[in-house]
């Protein structure tokens, strides 16, 4: 995808004395005090903060944190425990702008976070006027939230409409750089994980995988819709009986390429939804009514592990199994130790992967770590992101 990066106006001098305006995302989950309790996306939004600071520009950031009502500032909406962060992370005063639409000053050198951008009114529709206001604040704006990439909002979208120049920041250039190396031309066999509670949450996922990957391991409920497709028995296990016919035909559409959705020979099954529940091994064929499965089991671990070993590309979103419990949670440490161990370029994304990732401690040993969560997902369905599509249309017509 051809679009333009900071990194390339940089180099071509491009940026010192310029007012750049950066639209990261500062989304961080906090507790009920505000305190944040997980800052990734900070610490990832530093390198391009620091990069703009270093060209000599004088730097705007903003980002939204949750969903405020607009015009309807409430305490929690703050981004004050960000600003506190980030100056840490940069070592350097942070100070934080309200009402800032209108106006901002900060000098070359410097930076400042705008706050929350979605208390703007008229940010979520993406307004033209709003976004007409945010870009005449700027010479540069610099996209570089992918998590919110999948978002056409005033911050996200408007803005870079009518900006200057339009760019994207290291984060977002190699969210794109790994997307692209991963599904628009990976090495194969590509092989695609795609588990979680429910087929239909991730319907739109599993079809469009369909059409692309060499192998489509399912794993957690939606392994078990997929059995059931099958004939397999499940007894009480969490699974969607309306979606039959969509999981055959997801099942079929891989037939027809000459690829496979593996299906598990064995699982870990419970009676109850419980930490310490006892946990049995069984083959598919003797899952009895009362059973619940909650992982799968060690042949099927095995054979997955075995087929990860030999990907080129392996894409990764959602456990296996409940691996938030320990004795459901070998199907999830067998996968993520195979993707680890494997000389597969890997891509890893959403909330849940993101934990088993790190209960595992294989951050190192993906190649890549999506920092988003929605737009993750959406990648995954083969929509072209917003963000995407007018970075490249901004970069065609400059
Ligand atoms: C996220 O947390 O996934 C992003 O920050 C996007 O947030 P949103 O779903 O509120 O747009």
């Amino acid at each position: 995808m051809n679009v333009l990066r900071l990194s390339d106006l940089i180099t071509q001098g491009r940026v010192a004395g310029k007012r750049v305006f950066i639209r990261a995302d500062l989304n961080v989950p906090q507790d009920d005090a505000g305190r944040i309790t997980e800052d990734t996306r900070i610490r990832a939004s530093v390198p391009c903060i620091r990069m703009a600071l270093d060209a000599g520009a004088a730097v705007m950031v903003t980002s939204h944190l949750g969903r405020p009502t607009e015009g309807a500032f409430k305490p929690e909406d703050t981004l004050a425990p960000v600003a506190a962060r980030l100056s840490e992370l940069l070592g350097a005063p942070v100070p934080l702008v309200s009402d800032w639409v209108d106006g901002v000053t900060v000098a070359p050198g410097h930076v400042v976070l705008l706050e929350n951008c979605r208390l703007n009114k008229g940010e979520k529709k993406n307004d033209e006027a709003l976004s007409r206001k945010m870009a005449a604040l700027c010479d540069i704006f610099v996209h570089d939230a992918f998590g919110t990439a999948h978002r056409a909002e005033a911050s996200t979208y408007g803005i870079a409409q009518y900006a200057p120049i339009a760019c994207a920041g290291p984060l977002l250039a190699a969210e794109i750089d790994a997307v692209t190396k991963a599904l628009a031309h990976p090495k194969r066999p590509l092989v695609a994980i795609v588990a979680g509670s429910k087929v239909s949450t991730k319907l739109t996922i599993l079809q469009s995988l369909a059409g692309k990957v060499d192998g489509l391991i399912v794993g957690g409920g939606i392994a078990n819709t997929f059995m059931l497709a099958m004939g397999l028995p499940i007894g009480k296990s969490l699974a969607e009986p309306g979606l039959l016919g969509e999981a055959k035909a997801v099942i079929e559409a891989m037939k027809a390429r000459g690829a496979a959705v593996p299906i598990p020979t064995d699982v870990v099954v419970a009676t109850e939804f419980k930490a310490d529940a006892k946990a049995t091994v069984k083959a598919v064929a003797d899952v009895g009514p009362d059973d619940m499965i909650l992982d799968i089991g060690p042949q099927t671990a095995a054979v997955l592990a075995a087929q990860l070993a030999m990907a080129g590309t392996i894409v990764w979103n959602g456990p296996v199994g409940v691996f938030e419990f320990d004795a459901f949670a070998h199907g999830t440490e067998a996968i993520a130790r195979a993707i680890a161990a494997s000389p597969a370029f890997s891509i890893a994304g959403g909330g849940d992967t993101l934990a088993a990732i790190a209960k595992y401690g294989i951050e190192k040993d993906i190649d890549y770590i999506s920092t988003g969560g929605g737009a993750f997902l959406e990648v995954l369905e083969g929509k072209t992101l917003p963000a995407f599509e007018i970075l490249s249309r901004r970069a065609a017509q400059s």
